[in-house]
This record gives structure tokens, sequence and C-alpha cells, in this order.
């Protein structure tokens, strides 16, 4: 089977994800949040994914889940036996599958963060919510948080998936898109500790310390069984992101402009390292010519391909946005050196009169 169809709808530094089957087209939606259910509606159009079932990997508490609204709409919304949402849902526990059309997810426990915390994996991809980031692990700071069990759940049971397993956490910080398993257990300081115990008191985190009053609120809604209002973005979410990471130079992206890259552009597409990292439907209409298309979301799915100490590539996207975050999270992960994003995007190569593919 060709791989899943990927698509990651991030807004506020929370992301969620439409995985969709390339045989029947029908896709998984996970963790969709209150405010973006028209932008997600939008993009399984645009990939002709119809949405068959919703996962909230668990009971969040920063932000509102859109999973009744999908609910209310007649979709089946996985959650885990442990939940303690009074909304009608589908509950799974380890080992349990989550089928949509030919793709077979299998369900991890994995609590810490929350105690109703799910993973799932399968064709080389884990989705798994707020426990694994990319460079450290999700907060335990709420009430029923346990930064000892979610150390345990991370090293037991995440990382026993394969290295190459591509992950997709709940929520990204860093404008690193996705990670891996084996980089994270090669670099993640937090995995650096001998065991639970040392990670828990390096955390120093106090279960229900987190759980300033709007915390409360949004957990209360989460874990009723109403649908919520589409509300905008700015009132669905009750945390703001942590403060900035320390700088990694590794993950240094130069911006070059049409001017300084026009001219090697035909050398580059030649070689393969011209990357227009936009959705199929925007690089079918127009694109810059010899570049290949590898979307943003589905980068993860051809790290294989990438090869250090080669010319540098170059990616590309519609304004120059996606395209910084596609450099910057391939360096992350080790996989390009030097990588360079075409500020302005292919609207800037169009408005220097650079020549432009049209279908
Ligand atoms: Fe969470």
């Amino acid at each position: 089977m060709p791989h899943p169809i990927l698509k990651v709808v991030a807004d506020q530094g929370c992301q969620s994800y439409l995985v969709g089957c390339p045989e029947t087209r029908r896709a998984l939606l996970v963790d969709p949040k209150v405010g973006r259910t028209k932008t997600i509606q939008d993009a399984a159009s645009k990939f002709g994914l119809t949405i068959e079932r919703v996962v909230d990997t668990h009971t969040h508490a920063d932000h509102l889940s859109a999973g009744q609204t999908y609910a209310a709409a007649g979709l089946d919304v996985v959650m885990s036996r442990h939940t303690t949402c009074l909304r009608k849902v589908l509950r799974v526990g380890d080992g349990d599958e989550v089928r949509v059309g030919s793709l077979r997810l299998r369900v991890l426990e994995v609590p810490g963060h929350t105690p109703d915390s799910i993973a799932l994996e399968g064709h080389g991809l884990a989705f798994v919510g707020d426990t694994l980031f990319a460079g450290s692990l999700a907060r335990t700071d709420f009430r029923g948080a346990s930064a000892a069990q979610l150390f345990e759940s991370v090293t037991k049971r995440l990382l026993t998936l394969p290295d190459d397993t591509v992950v997709f956490a709940g929520h990204d910080y860093r404008d690193v898109l996705f990670t891996t398993i084996g980089h994270e257990r090669r670099t993640n300081p937090a995995l650096k500790h001998a065991d639970a115990a040392s990670y828990a008191r390096a955390t120093a985190d106090v279960p229900g310390a987190g759980n300033a009053p709007e915390v409360d609120h949004m957990l209360a809604l989460n874990q009723a069984d109403d649908a919520l209002p589409e509300l905008p973005s700015a009132v669905v979410a009750a945390c703001c992101a942590p403060g900035p990471s320390p700088a990694n130079p590794a993950m240094h992206v130069t911006e070059h402009t049409v001017a300084e890259l026009r001219d090697s552009e035909p050398a580059r597409a030649a070689a393969g390292h011209w990357i227009d990292v936009r959705d199929p439907w925007e690089f079918a209409q127009w694109r810059i010519p010899g570049t290949r298309n590898l979307p943003l979301s589905e980068l993860g799915l051809h790290l294989a391909e990438f090869t250090r100490g080669a010319e540098p590539f170059v990616f590309s996207c519609l304004g120059g946005v996606r395209s910084k975050t596609a450099a910057k999270t391939l360096a992350f992960l080790g996989v390009v050196d030097r990588p360079i994003s075409l500020a302005g995007g292919i609207n800037a190569w169009r408005d220097a009169g650079a020549p432009i593919e049209r279908s």
C-alpha cells in the first residue's frame, strides 16, 4: 500500500492530524481543535478525503477539543478506556486497533501527561499526543499528571518502536514539525535520565500547579457532553507556549532571495535538491521549473532521500513560511546540512519575473 496521506493542521502550537488511507480516501482525524474545523474540512476536501473517525489522544486541559462536534455529526470519537469524559466515545486500550480504510493503527497506553493518554502507531508513523516532543517531554503539572509515569511511558512504550518511526506530537513549540524515535533516543535531554525517579526530581513538577482557573474551565468543557461552537483561536487555548527553547545552531536556516537563487536553480533542480513543500494541488497549479514536490506534512516519509553533505537543499513554498519549517525540521533531525529557504516563496519568484511552469 502507498504511504498514508498526511496533513498537519497547526494552530498556536497545537497540532491536529489528518491521516488518510490512499486506497479508500477515508481519513482519521487526530486531536481536532475547536476553531479549526473549517480549515480541517477544507484540507480534507482538497485531498479528496472523507473524515470517518476521530481520536482524542487525551482529555486536553489547555485547549478545546472539537471531538464532540464530530461526534454530533455521527462520527466515532475514540479515546482511552481510562477517560473520565462524559461525552460518548469509543473506548480503546492497549493493543486495540483503530482502523480507517486499509490503515491499521495500534493503540498504546502512555499515561503521564494525563492518566488517559494514548498514542497510535502504524505504517512507520506514531501519533503520540502529549508525551514525547521534539527535544523534550510533555508537561506534567496538571492534576493527575505524573512525571515519573510519563518517563516510563516514553521509555518503555514509545522507545520500543523502530528508530525510523516518524513521531507526530500534540504540540510543536520549536517550529519542528515532526521528529523520529531514533533522533529522540539519541538526543532528547529528558531521556538522558537514568530512571523515572531521576527525571521526576529534575522536573520538580507539582501535579495540579498548572490548573489555573482557565485551564480547569477548558477541562470541564472538554469533559462535558456538549458540542462546542466554533470560536476564534485566541479563546480556545488556555496556555501559551513555554519560553523560547535554547537556540540550536544545527537548526540554522539561511534565507536566500530570488536574485541569489535564480542562477543556481536549473542545476539544483536537476540534482533533485530543490524541494517545493506546498501541498500537491498547489504544486499542480504552478511551480518553479524542475522543482520536486514533497509536501511539508509528508516530509518525514522521505527522510532517506536526503543526503547530508551534498550541495545544500533549497526549500520553497508559497510565501516562505512552510519552507522554513521544512528546513528547520530536517536540520533538527540532522538530515540536511546548511538548508536554504526561498524568501517570499514562489510568490516572490513570480514577482521577480523568474520562470514559472503552469498547468
Ligand atoms: Fe495535553
